[in-house]
């Protein structure tokens, strides 16, 4: 058996997730055979966490039983393969280290914003300690239907989609349970939800903080960008920054720094006042390498609810959603 003959053997497996070969969709990362005969494999497989296992028994039971190899070491990744004809679906994670900066306000308000320059828009909510966006989108919650083959249709409100933890959650689940039931759910999200046909871009709100979750995106999106939420504030500052770092860290691009709550437009005199101090957004956008692309003033929305629709705020938004489309190349 020559090295040639045992990769187009492996070639011709079928990827369950996308119904093709592992050569049609490029599924072999790395296969070696060391000096002692152990073949070292690297799979990409489109929904890993789900096919993972029968593809492991069916590899070793190739290269082991049926030919005669004395071991095997197969490690698997989740696949980036696009089917041709396919649009890829991009999201979009919004980042913020500490909760209260503004974070699912900017989320529901850069979708909105997005709708308005004619673009297709999802939201997932995956903040599972304080999931807000239902409500700030006034999302009518009702049991979500499924398509045939099981994937969850997202709800539906002014045209922006809505999948949230809070969708399959008791209401007074305790938040120590939130935390490990999120996991689960993210695969789900990333791999199980029918979002309509030819989305342009979906948000993630993701909790606070600046670990496990940002690791999880990784691994079901791996070419996830991210937005930072801060206040001008330097403590949410500092930890917009580590979240920020953290991403790069792991490879996420941060494309760019909103500050919320900014100033205070002071409605007598039109002049700006810096009731939470100054300089958040820059310091951050500083650190990261990326672009301050707007501060959003402190204020409710004329026309009540929490979607701002017309004034200064609902042009900021909009200012967003263009540097977003253009650096999503949506
Ligand atoms: N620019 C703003 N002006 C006034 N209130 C705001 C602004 N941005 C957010 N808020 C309010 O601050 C609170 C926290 O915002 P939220 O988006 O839930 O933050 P996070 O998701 O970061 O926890 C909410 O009550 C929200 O309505
Ligand atoms: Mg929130």
């Amino acid at each position: 058996m020559t090295y040639d003959e045992l990769r187009s053997k492996i070639e011709q497996i079928v990827d369950p997730g996308f119904n093709k070969t592992l050569k049609e969709v490029n599924g072999i990362k790395k296969l070696v055979v060391g000096p002692t005969g152990v073949a070292e494999l690297e799979i990409y497989l489109k929904d890993k966490s789900k096919y993972e296992q029968q593809m492991k028994i069916q590899i070793i039971k190739l290269v082991k039983i049926e030919l005669g190899f004395p071991g095997i070491k197969i490690d698997f990744f989740e696949s980036e393969f696009i089917p041709e004809g396919e649009k890829p679906i991009k999201y979009l994670a919004i980042a913020s280290g500490k909760g209260g900066v503004g974070k699912s306000s900017v989320t529901a308000n850069l979708a909105a914003a997005l709708i308005r320059q004619g673009k297709k828009v999802g939201i997932i909510d995956a903040d599972v300690y304080g999931a807000s966006i239902p409500y700030i989108l006034e999302v009518d919650v009702k049991p979500l239907s499924s398509t045939e083959d099981e994937k969850m249709i997202p709800l539906n409100k002014d045209g922006i989609e809505v999948i949230s933890t809070e969708f399959f959650m008791p209401p007074e689940k305790p938040l120590m349970w939130r935390g490990p039931m999120l996991g689960k759910m993210l695969v789900h999200f990333f791999n199980g939800v029918k979002w309509q046909e030819g989305i342009d871009l979906i948000l993630i709100d993701l909790p606070p903080g600046t670990g496990d979750v940002a690791l999880d995106v990784k691994t079901y999106v791996p070419k996830s960008k991210v937005l930072v939420v801060t206040t001008p504030h330097v403590n949410a500052a500092n930890v917009a920054v580590k979240a920020g770092l953290g991403a790069q860290h792991i490879g996420h691009d941060v494309i760019g720094v909103v500050e919320n709550m900014s100033y205070y437009l002071n409605p007598c005199n039109q002049k700006r006042e810096f009731i939470f101090g100054s300089g958040g957004g820059t310091t951050v956008a500083k650190k990261l390498g990326c672009e301050l692309y707007e501060q959003i003033p402190i204020g409710q929305p004329e026309e009540g609810g929490y979607l701002y629709k017309s004034g200064v705020t609902a042009k900021a938004y909009d200012a967003i959603a263009k540097k977003v489309i253009t650096e999503m190349e949506i």
